[in-house]
């Protein structure tokens, strides 16, 4: 059995002191968490707050993208070796957003996830594609590749750690999710890719979220699909009673 994981990716929103007064207002509220795993994604500058006000509650914090390097000469960049001083826990890693606005490739995505493992994050990758591919059927190829590319160089105990996270790119911040089908065909292809390049362990472990206009009203029924294993949440994750809701769907899953 894989433990649902739920993150919220609160990406350029709410400032520090919010982010940590959303954190202390939701904290006894959560459920155990030996049921769910739950993930908050804050902007860098919010991150040591974060991580007080989540300080022994089953709460872990992620941060939302790193450098690969552990320091040098990078204005403007963060390590991995500093989110982990601060006592982060996850990172996402290659979001679409980044992809799109920041040149992230699939080859610096796959630095930073080892990177990632060399400081005990776990990494989120993502991966997904437009909706132009998905309409001339290039869906489960594009996919792939970004996977493959991902991954590629780690070891059978890494492999199992990682969390993928499918989130069409057409699907995020419109309002259009895919339909729990639509999302489990491509989270089961996944599924299968890790599969047939590594092994049935690492298939069977890996935790594969979808994103993409979750809300509380659409989670259930994805969660409830053979091989999505949680979600990575965009705005309804920024208010606290929807942010709740989606992990109490993880912690029933
Ligand atoms: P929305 O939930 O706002 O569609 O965002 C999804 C996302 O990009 C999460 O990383």
């Amino acid at each position: 059995m894989r433990k649902p994981i739920i993150a919220g990716n609160w990406k350029m929103n709410k400032l520090a002191g919010e982010g940590a007064r959303f954190l202390m207002d939701i904290r006894e509220k959560l459920p155990d968490g030996e049921r769910v795993d739950t993930v908050v994604c804050g902007p860098f500058i919010h991150l040591p707050l974060l991580t007080e006000a989540a300080r022994d509650f089953p709460v872990a914090i992620g941060a939302q993208n790193m450098h690969y390097e552990d320091s040098g000469a990078y204005t403007g960049e963060v390590s991995p070796e500093m989110l982990k001083d601060i006592l982060v826990d996850y990172v996402i890693i290659g979001h679409s957003e980044r992809r799109e606005y920041f040149n992230e490739t699939d080859e610096s995505v796959n630095q930073k996830t080892k990177a990632a493992f060399n400081h005990d994050l776990t990494p989120i990758v993502c991966v997904g594609e437009t909706l132009e591919q998905r309409e001339s059927n290039e869906t489960f190829t594009f996919v792939e590749k970004q996977v493959k590319a991902a991954l590629e160089g780690l070891n059978e105990e890494q492999l199992k750690q990682v969390v993928i996270a499918y989130e069409p790119i057409w699907a995020i911040g419109t309002g259009k999710t895919a339909t729990s089908e639509e999302a489990n065909d491509v989270c089961a292809h996944i599924r299968q890719v890790l599969k047939d390049t590594y092994s049935e362990e690492v298939s069977e472990a890996v935790r594969i979220q979808y994103g993409g206009s979750v809300k509380p009203a659409n989670i259930e029924e994805l969660l409830n699909m053979s091989d999505i294993d949680g979600a990575l949440v965009g705005g309804a994750s920024l208010e606290q009673d929807s942010f709740l809701k989606l992990v109490e769907a993880g912690a029933n899953a």
